[in-house]
C-alpha cells in the first residue's frame, strides 16, 4: 500500500518530513535515518488500517475543510465520571446525539499511573486502555459505534511527558542509558540556572520544574507534577516511538488527537522553554506522518498561550496548513469570564479585533469550561497595565470571596491573595445559577450563546448542558487537586429531570439544543477571520457580525441601549420574535437577523 498525496504539500509529505527532521536534528545523517524509520512505520500502520477508516480518510481528503463551519459541536468529559467505563459510554450516546454533539473528547483513558495520575495525564502505556475503564476491544467497539452515529472520537495524546511508572522511566531509574536519554536529566547547578526562566504550572502542589532522582544522583525535568517526566525530543527515538504510538491509537478509531501541553516540547536554556521553533517542527513531523498514514485524522493543539502565540500552531510560512488543524481559544474563554466579573468587555473587544487571520482549514475550539481551571495568566499579554488589578478582581470574584459575588468557585494554585493563577468550579456555580434568579439563567444563556457564535467549534463540558453543580466539598479532604471541584460524576437524576417541562435542567438542555439548531442554520464561517466586530459605543456590550446575524452580548447587570445598523425590526432568533426595543436587557445575548421580505 502506498502513502497518499496531500494537496497542501508542494512536493510530498515525505520530503517535507525530511526537511523538518533536518531542521530539528541539524544532522543530515540523523534526519535520513529517522526519516527512513518513520516511513517504515507509515507503511506498517497504513497496512493495518481498517477498510472503514481508509474510506473515512478518502472522504476527508476530498474535502480538507470538512471540520470547519458549523459541522461540529463538541463535548468533553472523563469516562469514569461520565459513564463508569468505556462499555458504559454506550448508554450515554443517545443523550449526546439528542444534544447535537458529533465530536466527543474523552479525557485520558489509557493505562495510567496507579494512585495519583493528574486525571490520567500521567500515562503508563500509550497503546493500552486503562484496565479499570475497559480494554482495547471496548475502545474499538465504541469508536466504531460513534463513527456509525457520525460522532468523531477525540483522545488526548500526552506527548510532552510520561508517568514515572512508564517503562521508559523505570528503565531510566534502573540506569539504562537508552532510557536515560529519553528524558532531561540535570545537575543541581544546571537546574538552578534553567529554573530562573521557567514558569510554574502548579506552584503550590508541584513547585519547581525538576525532581531529584536519588538512584541517578540527578534531577529530572518535570514541568507538571513530579511524577510526570518530560520527554526529550532532541532524541529522535522519542519522536519515532511517540508518532508510532499515536498512529496505533488512530488505527483503533481515534479521529482527533488533543496534543496535550503542546507548547512545552522543546527545551532551550535561557528561555521559558515554550513555543520554540523546534516545538513546531516536531508537531509538523507528527502531521506529515499522519497525513501519510491516517489522513482523515485531525490534530488539535492544547497550547494555553496568548492568542498572538497561537498562529504558529496552525503552521506558518512554508508550513501553512501543515501543523495542527485545531487549537483551543483559551484567551477568549478567560476573557469572557473576566468581562462578566468586571461587567466590561473592552478586553474581549480588543481580542476579537486582533484575532489572528486564519486559513480556511483551521479553526478554534470555543468553550467556557473544561476539566482544567480558568487560567488567568494567559490574558496578561493582552491587558493594559492599569487593568491588571481587574484580573485579580476577576479571580477573587469567582472564588466567591468578594461581597456581592454570585459565584461559588475556588482559586487554584494561588500562592498569595494577590496572585492571579486560576479558578475552579462548574459553570453553573461560577454563574450563580444555583437559585432561580433570572439574571443567573441569563448569564448561562449569555456565555453559552457566545461560544456557539464565535465561529469556532463549540465545546461543552460534561454536565454543563444540565447546569450541573460542583462536586460536594464534603470529600474535599480526599482531593489531590482542587480541580476535582468541577470533576463530579455525571448526575443521572438531572438528566431524568431534564425530561420534565419547565425544570431548570429542561431549560438548560432546550437552550443548548436551540443554540445548536441556530448554529447549523445561520453560522457557517470557517473560523473567526470572517467575524466583524461592531462598535457599540459601550463597554458593557460586545457585538459582532457572523454572516447575516448580529450577535450582541450585554455583560453587565444593567440594560444597555444598542442601535443596530440596518432597519428595525430585526428578528431575535434566540427568542423567535421580532426585536424592536433598541435595548439589551441585563446579561442578555441576542442573535439578531434581518426579517424576511
Ligand atoms: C494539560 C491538561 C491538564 C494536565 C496537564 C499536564 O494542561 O489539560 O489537565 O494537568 O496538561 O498533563
Amino acid at each position: 500500500m502506498h502513502a497518499v498525496h496531500s494537496p497542501q504539500y508542494a512536493t510530498s509529505p515525505s520530503s517535507f518530513l525530511l526537511e523538518r527532521l533536518k531542521l530539528i536534528y541539524k544532522s543530515d545523517e540523523t534526519a535520513h535515518r529517522t526519516h527512513s524509520q518513520l516511513m517504515q512505520i507509515v507503511e506498517r500502520r497504513l497496512a493495518e488500517r481498517s477498510a472503514d477508516l481508509r474510506q473515512l480518510d478518502r472522504a476527508r481528503q476530498a474535502q480538507p475543510d470538512w471540520f470547519t463551519g458549523n459541522h461540529f459541536m463538541a463535548y468533553t468529559g472523563y469516562v469514569k465520571q461520565f459513564a463508569g467505563t468505556l462499555q458504559g459510554m454506550h448508554k450515554r450516546l443517545d443523550h449526546l446525539e439528542n444534544l447535537g454533539v458529533n465530536y466527543l473528547h474523552l479525557l485520558p483513558f489509557l493505562r495510567m499511573r496507579p494512585d495519583q495520575n493528574d486525571g490520567g495525564f500521567a500515562v503508563e502505556d500509550f497503546l493500552n486502555v486503562e484496565p479499570s475503564l475497559g480494554n482495547n476491544t471496548d475502545l474499538q467497539t465504541l469508536a466504531a459505534e460513534l463513527r456509525q452515529r457520525g460522532i468523531s472520537l477525540c483522545s488526548d495524546f500526552v506527548l510532552n511527558h510520561v508517568a514515572d511508572t512508564h517503562q521508559w522511566a523505570r528503565a531510566a531509574r534502573a540506569g539504562h542509558q537508552d532510557a536515560i536519554a529519553r528524558f532531561h536529566f540535570k545537575s543541581d547547578s544546571e537546574r538552578t540556572e534553567l529554573e530562573q526562566h521557567l514558569p510554574q504550572i502548579f506552584p503550590q502542589t508541584a513547585p519547581g520544574n525538576f525532581v531529584w532522582i536519588p538512584e541517578l544522583g540527578q534531577f529530572v525535568w518535570s514541568t507538571f507534577y513530579t511524577y510526570q517526566w518530560d520527554l526529550n525530543y532532541a532524541n529522535p527515538a522519542v519522536l519515532v516511538d511517540m508518532i508510532d504510538q499515536l498512529l496505533g491509537l488512530a488505527n483503533l478509531g481515534v479521529e482527533i488527537f488533543r496534543l496535550d501541553s503542546a507548547a512545552f516540547l522543546w527545551k532551550k536554556p535561557g528561555t521559558n522553554c515554550m513555543n520554540q521553533a523546534e516545538c513546531h517542527w516536531i508537531l509538523q513531523c507528527f502531521r506529515a506522518v499522519v497525513d501519510m498514514a491516517a489522513p482523515g485524522v485531525l490534530l488539535k493543539a492544547e497550547a494555553i498561550v496568548p492568542t498572538q502565540e497561537l498562529p504558529p500552531y496552525f503552521g506558518q510560512g512554508d508550513a501553512q496548513g501543515k501543523e495542527c488543524q485545531l487549537a483551543y481559544q483559551s484567551s477568549l474563554m478567560a476573557a469572557s469570564w473576566f468581562s462578566l466579573a468586571n461587567q466590561d468587555t473592552r478586553l474581549m473587544q480588543h481580542l476579537m479585533r486582533t484575532l489572528p487571520a486564519m486559513s480556511t482549514t483551521s479553526t478554534w475550539i470555543s468553550y467556557i469550561r473544561c476539566h482544567d481551571d480558568i487560567g488567568w495568566n494567559v490574558l496578561k499579554a493582552d491587558l493594559p497595565g492599569e487593568q491588571m488589578k481587574d484580573l485579580v478582581y476577576a479571580s477573587r470574584f469567582f472564588s466567591g470571596e468578594l461581597e456581592g459575588s454570585y459565584a461559588r468557585g475556588l482559586t487554584f494554585q494561588a500562592s498569595s491573595p494577590d496572585a492571579v493563577h486560576g479558578t475552579n468550579g462548574m459553570s453553573s456555580e461560577l454563574l450563580g445559577w444555583t437559585s432561580d434568579e433570572t439574571d443567573a439563567e441569563n448569564r448561562y444563556q449569555l456565555m453559552t450563546a457566545l461560544m456557539f457564535s464565535t465561529a469556532g467549534i463549540p465545546m461543552l463540558y460534561m454536565g454543563d448542558e444540565l447546569a450541573q453543580g460542583n462536586q460536594s466539598m464534603e470529600h474535599a479532604h480526599q482531593w489531590t487537586d482542587s480541580r476535582d471541584l468541577h470533576r463530579p460524576n455525571f448526575d443521572q437524576k438531572l438528566l431524568d429531570r431534564s425530561k420534565e417541562t419547565g425544570t431548570r435542567e429542561y431549560r438548560a438542555m432546550e437552550w443548548i439544543k436551540r443554540l445548536r439548531r441556530l448554529q447549523r442554520q445561520h453560522f457557517n464561517a470557517p473560523n473567526s477571520s470572517a467575524l466583524k466586530v461592531i462598535d457599540t459605543h459601550s463597554n458593557a456590550l460586545l457585538a459582532f457580525e457572523h454572516g447575516q446575524v448580529q450577535c450582541v452580548f450585554n455583560f453587565s447587570a444593567k440594560a444597555v441601549d444598542y442601535r443596530p445598523a440596518g432597519e428595525l425590526p430585526l428578528r431575535d432568533l434566540l427568542r423567535e420574535k421580532e426585536w424592536t426595543e433598541g435595548v439589551v436587557p441585563p446579561y442578555t445575548a441576542l442573535y439578531l437577523s434581518p426579517t424576511q421580505g
